[in-house]
């Protein structure tokens, strides 16, 4: 089955083409265009403005994506090949960056004659793990990007049962907001990520919240305020902003990796897997390497490749083709944009 995989919920445009057949996935091409340049200046992304930019990308990135995988369309081409179905992200995020992906998708699938799948951004970050991967279920996934921490149990293709979610800010927001404070760019978990490496001393303290609630919830905004309140006593601060960095790293760390642990013993799961951009913290991944080798046996740890964890179309072409193989399609008329998609609806 060949797919076409489009995504454009928040800031990034990006199109992939897919080639899948039973369980094996092979990514033929995975084009992103990114606004993070457009957006810096404003130090968050502006939803009016991502989504003019979508409308004006949108048709090069796709034609991009066919041009590498060297996909000549039937019955244009001679002899070219065929889309089987177009996966397109209809939710959950901004709603006017969504609408320009699912627009598309419906002109595509009514133009070239192909069954549409209808995809979750989240689902979509879950299936990055399983481009390189083959995961066994039961498996949890921990779901980390700019507006989702989740902790997700997974019992079968297509099969969620959502554990625990951040009761405020998402661990990437966390980050984002972090950095703000400290006077650094955005977007701020790489350069959180890089300061903290720079930290001479270790010897800050921000609280763990939640770490103990008994619960798999997360709350990060008070987080942020301790840092806040940290650097406000503190009069050379800007002489150490990178020990801040780390310490807030390390406590975004401590509570995410301690409650994935927690989770992964209750439920007995078979793999664990990381997704959404915050799974690129290296601090992150490294300590939950080093967990789920401590403290889990028989459990594996699965971690998408770096290019997989912040949005790309790969990842939604890959859920679409999962739900394809089931004959899960949408037909064109009936794919609505969702800025509040829930994972399990
Ligand atoms: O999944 P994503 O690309 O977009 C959303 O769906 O939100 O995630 C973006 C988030 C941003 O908040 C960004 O600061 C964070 O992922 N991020 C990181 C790193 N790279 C990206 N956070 C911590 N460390 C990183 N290396
Ligand atoms: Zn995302």
């Amino acid at each position: 089955m060949i797919i076409l995989g489009i995504e454009t919920s928040c800031d990034e445009t990006a199109a992939t083409v897919l080639h899948g057949a039973g369980n094996k996935i092979k990514v033929l091409s995975n084009v992103v265009s990114s606004q993070i340049e457009i957006h810096k200046k404003y130090g968050g992304v502006v939803p009016e403005v991502a989504a003019r930019e979508h409308v004006l990308n949108i048709l090069p990135v796709v034609n991009e994506a066919l041009r590498k995988a060297k996909i000549l369309l039937a019955p244009f081409v001679k002899g070219g090949k065929k889309i089987d179905a177009i996966a397109v992200t209809i939710g959950p995020g901004l709603i006017t960056s969504l609408l320009v992906g699912v627009e598309t998708a419906k002109t595509l699938a009514y133009a070239w004659g192909v069954p549409a799948v209808a995809v979750n951004h989240i689902e979509g970050h879950i299936y990055a793990n399983f481009i390189n991967n083959q995961p066994k279920f039961p498996a949890l996934i921990l779901t980390v990007s700019g507006g989702h921490t989740m902790l997700i149990l997974m019992s079968g293709h297509g099969k969620y049962k959502v554990l625990g979610e951040t009761r405020d800010d998402a661990a990437g927001e966390a980050f984002d907001k972090a950095a703000q404070l400290l006077g650094l760019g955005y977007p701020g978990g790489p350069i959180i990520a890089a300061e903290a490496l720079k930290a001479k001393n270790k010897n800050l303290s921000l609280p763990r919240p939640m770490l103990n609630s008994g619960d798999f919830d997360f709350s990060f905004s008070g987080l942020k305020t301790a840092l806040l309140y940290e650097i406000q006593k503190d009069k050379n601060w800007r002489k150490r902003i990178p020990d801040y960095a780390y310490e807030f790293e390390q406590a975004v760390a401590d509570v995410l990796v301690s409650k994935t642990i927690k989770a992964a013993l209750k439920y007995k799961v078979k793999n664990i897997m990381l997704s959404g951009g915050v799974a690129a913290n290296l601090e992150l991944r490294s300590q939950l390497d080093q967990a789920v080798k401590n403290k889990l046996t028989g459990a594996k740890l699965i971690i998408p490749e770096f290019k997989y964890c912040t949005d790309n179309a790969a990842m939604i072409a890959v859920a679409g083709y999962f739900r394809a193989k089931r004959k899960d399609f949408t037909p064109w008329q009936k794919l609505k944009a969702d800025a509040n998609l829930e994972l399990t609806k």
